[in-house]
């Protein structure tokens, strides 16, 4: 009998968080990490669901791509998919908090200043890390300005999952946006694995290969 391929959950890109039709809250996250993630796990045979906020990238091939574009949409389309994946790699930088209200027509200046007040948004993986099923295999991002090893153990318990991929964000030559990355990978058995620097492409492929490491047999 051939084996099933596994099935992959990936979240890319920036969330936008509307306060007016034409204003919103938002990163600069470019998807690339995400998509090229994308790419690796369909290279490595994988069946690839990829949830991406707004970006300015072609889609990739032989991947199953859902545009979204709030954390709120991000959260509902990875809930749907995520009971029978067996991967999930939570890339997406999913803005924190979000405007309160929405106007329903453009606010118009006065002038003045203007204050918009924010409520924290959902956190998708902690939500779909409470429902994980035996044999999943977690995998979420921290972007971190200091103390980068230390926040990423802190992350592996605080959002139950089993891996977290660590960027350095500070300076100039942060992740946001980049061609290349170094990531520091964590494990909860105090697995330390340092990837890069590379192109996001190798970093991916390195990444998916420590995955495909930790899946139960098949
Ligand atoms: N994440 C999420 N939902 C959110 C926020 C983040 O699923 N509302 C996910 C990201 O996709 C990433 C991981 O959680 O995989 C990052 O964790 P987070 O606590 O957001 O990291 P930081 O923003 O670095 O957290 P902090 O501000 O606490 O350092």
């Amino acid at each position: 009998m051939r084996a099933m391929a596994v099935r992959c959950l990936i979240t890319a890109g920036p969330t936008r968080e509307f306060f007016d039709p034409v204003r919103f809250l938002s990163n600069p996250s470019s998807g690339r990490m995400g998509y090229a993630l994308a790419a690796a796990a369909r290279d490595a045979g994988w069946t690839v669901d990829l949830v991406s906020g707004p970006v300015s990238l072609p889609e990739p091939s032989g991947v199953m791509l859902y545009p979204v574009v709030t954390a709120e949409e991000m959260m509902r389309q990875a809930d749907a998919l995520f009971g029978p994946c067996d991967v999930l790699l939570m890339c997406a930088a999913v803005s924190d908090w979000r405007p309160a209200s929405r106007h329903a027509s453009k606010l118009k200046k006065d002038g003045r200043g203007l204050t918009v007040e924010l409520e924290p948004v959902p956190d998708i993986l902690a939500a779909l890390s409470a429902r994980r099923r035996p044999g999943q295999v977690l995998v979420g991002f921290a972007a971190e300005t200091e103390d980068v090893e230390a926040n990423a153990v802190a992350k592996l318990a605080k959002k139950g999952v089993d891996l977290v991929a660590a960027n350095s964000v500070a300076g100039p030559d942060g992740a946001f946006g980049s061609e290349d990355n170094a990531v520091l990978l964590v494990g909860r058995d105090g697995f330390r694995r340092r990837l890069g620097p590379a192109s996001k492409s190798e970093v991916a492929r390195l990444l998916v290969a420590e995955v495909a490491l930790r899946l139960p047999s098949r």
